[in-house]
């Protein structure tokens, strides 16, 4: 089993729109292992966004996560991380398909309602940015057999 980082952005928050998301990934059947609101710092979003910190739109994006708070979830099951990113569609809303969560709410770039971690080794490194090990809490689904079949997890 995987585990992924999803941030709902201010745009979610702003919207009304934490619980639809909530909604979707616990409706696929991915199991939330961690959830919080907190607002994020500029030394977090530093770290957070070091890869996009020289691009010339890099002062809007802090603005924009710094608009409200956000919500972290940590996220598990098989294949996690790729399949959050699948459901999360691609970073620009107005390209992304519909039936995806950006494709369905988002008409921005920068206002895409979520992040999700794009690797692995990625979903580590944020997480332990956003979470304390004593925040992520692992738990039994009694309903594991009803999502999976046994050699699938
Ligand atoms: S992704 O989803 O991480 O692969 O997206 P990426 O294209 O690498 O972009 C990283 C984050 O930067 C934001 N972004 C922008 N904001 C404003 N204007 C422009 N042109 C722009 N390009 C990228 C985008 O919302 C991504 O945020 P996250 O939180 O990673 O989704």
């Amino acid at each position: 089993m995987q585990v992924t980082l999803v941030i709902l952005k201010p745009s979610a928050v702003q919207r009304g729109l934490m619980g639809e998301v909530v909604s979707r990934f616990e409706k696929k059947g991915i199991q939330i292992v961690g959830l919080k609101m907190l607002c994020l710092s500029d030394e977090i979003l530093e770290e957070h966004y070091s890869h996009i910190k020289e691009k010339p739109f890099y002062g809007r994006v802090k603005d924009s996560m710094q608009a409200s708070p956000v919500v972290v979830m940590a996220l598990k099951g098989v294949d996690v991380v790729n399949v959050v990113r699948k459901l999360a569609g691609v970073t620009n809303g107005r390209e992304a398909q519909p039936g995806t969560i950006r494709g369905d709410y988002s008409m921005s770039v920068q206002e895409n309602i979520i992040h999700a971690s794009d690797s692995i080794e990625t979903a580590n490194v944020e997480l332990s940015r956003f979470f304390d090990k004593n925040e992520i809490h692992d738990y039994p689904l009694h309903n594991i057999q009803s999502l999976y079949a046994p050699d699938e997890y």
